[in-house]
């Protein structure tokens, strides 16, 4: 095996986010190692990586300016984190989520990088003023958080630690774009960032009206999978509201009173009851069975919807 990736990234944890990181940076163009305390997992991982650019190659829907191949060519393992980190310029951790292993992470990585190189975490949920706590380059270190499955869905929330180089979001905001992202500058650290927090009102609400016997939790997914999903794959609630009267505005003269309103009407947080936990849980049965092949076909479904949609957003440019 090759040994360190001068100037490339370095990917640390070879698991399903590991992968996708990888897969994009060789999109970009860029030399990638690929490390893990698993020698098999590295070994899945390239295997797996090779499948997939293949496939994607036949689809058309590759990436990036390269082929399969040259992007293969880019990728490498390495079981050596030292030997890995040595003159990359970014590592992307993807380790499991777990404060403790991502601390003992990051201190390892801040024993053996220069001060040249971004340290950046793929945490879904963990705190940057945590993971990142006591660290001498700490001014390096950022959380770039992907949506799964990334290679289909773009947005990586960028959040820094309080003590952040602003430097190091700008390099990875434009290392984001450089690799085909659409990256968000999260300006301060908040629990569950922002695409989670946007996530959780939603199903919150979508909660207490299953829950209040307001609508089935079938019909619940239809009103946003064929009602505000159509336009939430192409604009935002914000925007929403400017096109939706005549401007920003004017929208929020003529409706803010009633938003207020209903606003108003909305319960205390749900407590997830058993009752409704089980009504949600045999509805979601009877349209996908919770057994693993039902849920992986289901799944692979889901995905090849993404890929489409993100060809066809790729084709559609903004007036
Ligand atoms: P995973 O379990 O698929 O992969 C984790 C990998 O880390 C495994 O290959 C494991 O062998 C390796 N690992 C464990 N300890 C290690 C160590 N000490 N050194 C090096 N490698 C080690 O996990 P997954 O799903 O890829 O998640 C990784 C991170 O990405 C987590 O922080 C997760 O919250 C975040 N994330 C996950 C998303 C998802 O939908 N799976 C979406 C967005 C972020």
């Amino acid at each position: 095996m090759a040994s360190s990736a001068a100037g490339g990234v370095v990917i640390v944890g070879s698991g399903l986010i590991g992968r996708s990181w990888a897969m994009l940076f060789a999109s970009g163009g860029f030399k990638v190692k690929l490390y893990d305390i698993e020698q098999e997992q590295i070994t899945n991982a390239l295997e797996n990586i090779r499948k997939e650019l293949k496939m994607l190659e036949q689809s058309d829907s590759l990436k990036g300016s390269l082929s399969a191949e040259q992007q293969l060519s880019l990728i490498s393992g390495c079981s050596n984190i030292a030997e890995a980190v040595e003159g990359a310029m970014h590592i992307q951790e993807c380790v499991p989520e777990n404060l403790d292993l991502k601390k003992k992470i990051f201190a390892q990585l801040d024993r053996i990088v220069d001060d040249r190189v971004v340290l950046s975490s793929s945490t879904s949920c963990l705190m940057p003023s945590k993971l990142f706590a006591g660290l001498v380059h700490v001014k390096q270190c950022i959380v770039a958080h992907p949506v799964n499955p990334p290679y289909y869905v773009p947005l990586v929330e960028l959040v820094p630690h309080p003590e952040t180089a602003p430097a190091t979001m700008d390099r990875t905001h434009a290392l984001m774009k450089k690799i085909g992202q659409s990256p968000v500058r999260v300006l301060k650290e908040i629990d569950g960032f922002v695409l989670n927090r946007l996530q959780y009102a939603i199903i919150s609400e979508a909660w207490r009206l299953v829950e209040e016997g307001v609508v089935t939790p079938c019909d619940l997914d239809l009103v946003m999978s064929d009602g505000l999903g159509m336009r939430y794959a192409f604009i935002g609630p914000l925007e929403t509201m400017h096109l939706n009267a005549e401007g920003f505005l004017s929208y929020c003269d003529r409706y803010s009173e009633g938003m207020n309103r209903v606003l108003k009407t909305f319960g205390p947080v749900p407590e997830f009851s058993r009752a409704t936990v089980e009504k949600v849980h045999q509805a979601m049965r009877m349209k996908v069975p919770d057994d693993p092949g039902h849920l992986a076909a289901r799944r692979q479904w889901r995905d090849d919807c993404l890929m489409r949609l993100a060809k066809l957003k790729s084709q559609l440019q903004p007036q």
